[in-house]
């Protein structure tokens, strides 16, 4: 790689990078205006996401700053002046599709030569990543990473001044850039970083190498952006970390992540707190306990279990066992019986057995997962699992994820239909894709119900009796808000009946 396209800017401190780089959106805006005379228009801007919601917020921050420099954001592709790949390298299924797309957005300069293209994200931390798009995909504009997306406005001039590629890619950060623009992707509800990186070392898990070591935002910083965000129409947050477990654990002044949802709970005018994701290992009594009392976080907990054997488990560096994800698990459902326990689950790790995967149901079994994500093991270079001999023939992975795919579906299924019929709040989200003569609304627990609209706005929270389940969801219609407070109590009354203890 020819070294002068390999950027490396300094870092200087937060308050001064965000003024700095205010300084280089004006710049950037220059040239935007350039092409927008050129064109004839206003150039047209796409930013695609893959992978998590840590990913879906940076882009938030991606579109904040092109709308900022003159773009016009698009979602189709082909029509864009301008496209950025955020990308995700948790599993390879994820690399390939940002492979086979970038053969398409060749062709699509190929027609429309002014076309920049970007690529950022978790895959592109990865150095073979890198060597392979030097090597065959020469038409790329832009590289960054993870750690330097505060940067991206800076990067955005450096494109705009030189016609070859420009990779700028950091190993490590500690900064964390407040103040830089963002475009939401919905008016109501919004995800907001409490942290960044990961240090569990899972030992299937590429996370803790793209994304680094832990680093938690000042509360002030994240209080003072959720006021913000309330003032501005959003009534549900998303705080956003690879484990909010270990929240404050490093800052000057350490704070538990249960104290920093209780100052977030005083918030007036926010109506609904939703967090991810949970480490089992660093759950704590303390968390529970604020959660039981709150009357803003939203009864549904993402709790992966990876696997359900001791054996894997200790290979996958979970540092819990079955054992204790259940107790655990009976002491969250005891607190609050009309939680939904939602999880994570591998398939296929090295060395894993059809008996290992029994275990693995047996957990789904005595938890009643109300939805859980189910992965075949992808090898990912560079983490201990990769290097682990025993890996599993395709057809046994197969096998044993078919038959945990199906109970997962059969349980959540029936935990779905222990709902219909009771009336619960639902936070409106969008029109029916299907039928427009229909919303479609959020509950506490995370699934959805469609309901017809009358005059009810996007936004606004309602009270919805789940007439019909349809397995993953609720067909229903909206009730009378003081008559559906005592239909809701009874509800959960009837609820809790449900629950069944012990579940070891
Ligand atoms: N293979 C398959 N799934 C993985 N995950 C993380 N790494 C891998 C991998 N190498 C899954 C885990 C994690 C979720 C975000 O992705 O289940 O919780
Ligand atoms: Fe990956 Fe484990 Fe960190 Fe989650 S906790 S991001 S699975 S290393």
């Amino acid at each position: 790689m020819a070294d002068h396209n390999i950027m490396q800017y300094t870092s200087t401190n937060d308050e001064q990078e965000s003024a700095l780089q205010n300084k280089y959106m004006d710049e950037a805006a220059f040239y935007v205006d350039a092409l927008s005379k050129q064109l004839g228009r206003k150039p047209l801007c796409c930013v695609t996401t893959f992978g998590c919601q840590m990913n879906a917020r940076d882009s938030e921050k991606l579109l904040g700053i092109l709308t900022r420099i003159g773009y016009l954001p698009t979602e189709k592709e082909e029509e864009a002046d301008f496209v950025i790949y955020n990308t995700c390298t948790v599993r390879d299924n994820a690399n390939q599709r940002v492979y086979g797309r970038l053969g398409f957005l060749n062709s699509l300069k190929r027609k429309k030569p002014h076309l920049k293209i970007a690529l950022c994200g978790c895959m592109m931390q990865e150095k073979s990543v890198i060597e392979k798009i030097w090597q065959s995909y020469r038409f790329v504009d832009l590289i960054f990473g993870t750690h330097n997306i505060f940067k991206f406005a800076q990067l955005l001039v450096t494109m705009f001044e030189n016609q070859e590629m420009i990779i700028d890619i950091w190993q490590e950060t500690d900064q964390i850039v407040e103040e830089l623009p963002v475009s939401r992707k919905y008016p109501y509800k919004s995800g907001i970083n409490i942290m960044f990186g990961c240090n569990n070392f899972c030992s299937y898990c590429i996370v803790p190498y793209v994304r680094g070591r832990e680093r938690s935002r000042d509360p002030k910083e994240i209080i003072r952006e959720i006021e913000r965000l309330v003032a501005d129409g959003v009534v549900e947050v998303m705080l956003l970390g690879q484990n909010v477990n270990s929240y404050g654990k490093n800052l000057k002044e350490p704070i538990t992540f249960a104290q920093l949802l209780q100052e977030v709970e005083q918030i007036d005018g926010l109506k609904r707190i939703r967090f991810m994701t949970s480490h089992p290992k660093d759950l704590s009594d303390e968390l529970i306990d604020v959660m039981k009392h709150s009357t803003k976080i939203c009864r549904h907990l993402h709790l992966p279990v990876q696997a359900g054997s001791d054996r894997i488990l200790q290979a996958m560096n979970r540092r819990y066992t079955k054992e204790q994800y259940l107790s655990l698990v009976e002491k969250i459902k005891t607190a609050m019986p009309d939680i939904a326990i939602t999880t994570d689950i591998i398939v296929g790790f090295p060395g894993e057995t059809l008996e290992d995967v029994e275990e693995t149901i047996d957990v789904v079994r005595k938890v009643q997962y109300d939805n859980a994500f189910t992965f075949i093991y992808s090898k990912r270079t560079g983490t201990p699992a990769a290097a682990m001999e025993n890996q599993v023939p395709e057809e046994i992975v197969r096998e044993g994820f078919d038959k945990l795919l199906k109970v997962v579906q059969d349980t959540a299924r029936e935990r779905a239909a222990l709902l219909q019929g009771k009336v619960m709040e639902a936070l409106v989200e969008e029109v029916n894709e299907q039928d427009d003569s229909l919303l479609t609304g959020r509950l506490s627990n995370n699934m959805l119900v469609h309901f017809p609209a009358g005059d009810i706005q996007i936004g606004q929270l309602v009270m919805v009796s789940l007439d019909t389940c349809h397995g993953f969801y609720y067909t229903g219609h909206v009730v009378d808000k003081k008559l559906s407070e005592a239909q809701l109590r009874d509800s959960l009354r009837e609820l809790e009946k449900t629950q069944q203890f012990p579940i070891k």
